[in-house]
């Protein structure tokens, strides 16, 4: 399902001014509704990711769930949910992190993982990092050995790679 003839940067497209003034949006939109682009995504991710040997995938909502969840399917395993605050059920554990605004805060449930588990964590775009590095603190707060994260994007301008402590595979680098 990975027609190497694809050029998956050929179906990601930029959008200058959104969701600020100066800030170029790359918009996975065009990717998610193109079958053959979306499936050869998954299947080189998925490729990138397999020699970490994941026990589960987890995800950051919202758009790192349209990543994790298939590629949970591709390698036949389980898909866990980094969710933003209040939306789980039963006992979490939580974790605010600082925005370039103010806070944020993400939440997993405490029963997610097993005491040791392997988890690659998954996004849709590494930026400046906050996010992923917020995740991966959290998921070792509920006991998740992480070997890696991943993304689709990374631009690599802002050095997100730099705040993290773990391998990060990513497979459109774009330098500005
Ligand atoms: C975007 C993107 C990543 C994060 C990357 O999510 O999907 O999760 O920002 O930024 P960072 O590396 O600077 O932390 P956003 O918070 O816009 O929400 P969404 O996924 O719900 O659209
Ligand atoms: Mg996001």
């Amino acid at each position: 399902r990975d027609d190497e003839s694809i050029d998956l940067r050929e179906h990601i497209r930029g959008i200058p001014d959104f969701p600020k003034p100066g800030i170029l949006f790359y918009d996975i939109s065009t990717l998610l509704r193109h079958g053959p682009a979306w499936s050869a995504a998954m299947a080189r991710l998925g490729r990138a990711i397999r020699p970490h040997r994941p026990d589960l995938l987890a995800g950051i909502e919202s758009r790192g769930f349209l990543i994790a969840a298939p590629l949970a399917l591709e390698l036949g395993l389980g898909f866990i949910m980094l969710r933003k605050r209040g939306k789980l059920p039963g006992e979490t554990v939580g974790l605010d992190y600082a925005l370039e605004y103010g806070t944020d805060r993400i939440e997993m449930q405490a029963d997610a993982v097993e005491p040791g588990q392997r988890v690659v964590l998954l996004d849709d775009l590494l930026a400046t990092g906050g996010t992923m590095a917020a995740g991966v603190r959290l998921l070792r707060q509920a006991g998740a050995v992480v070997p890696a994260v991943a993304a689709l994007i990374e631009l690599t301008f802002l050095e997100g790679r730099a705040r993290l402590d773990v391998p990060c595979e990513t497979l459109l680098r774009y330098d500005s």
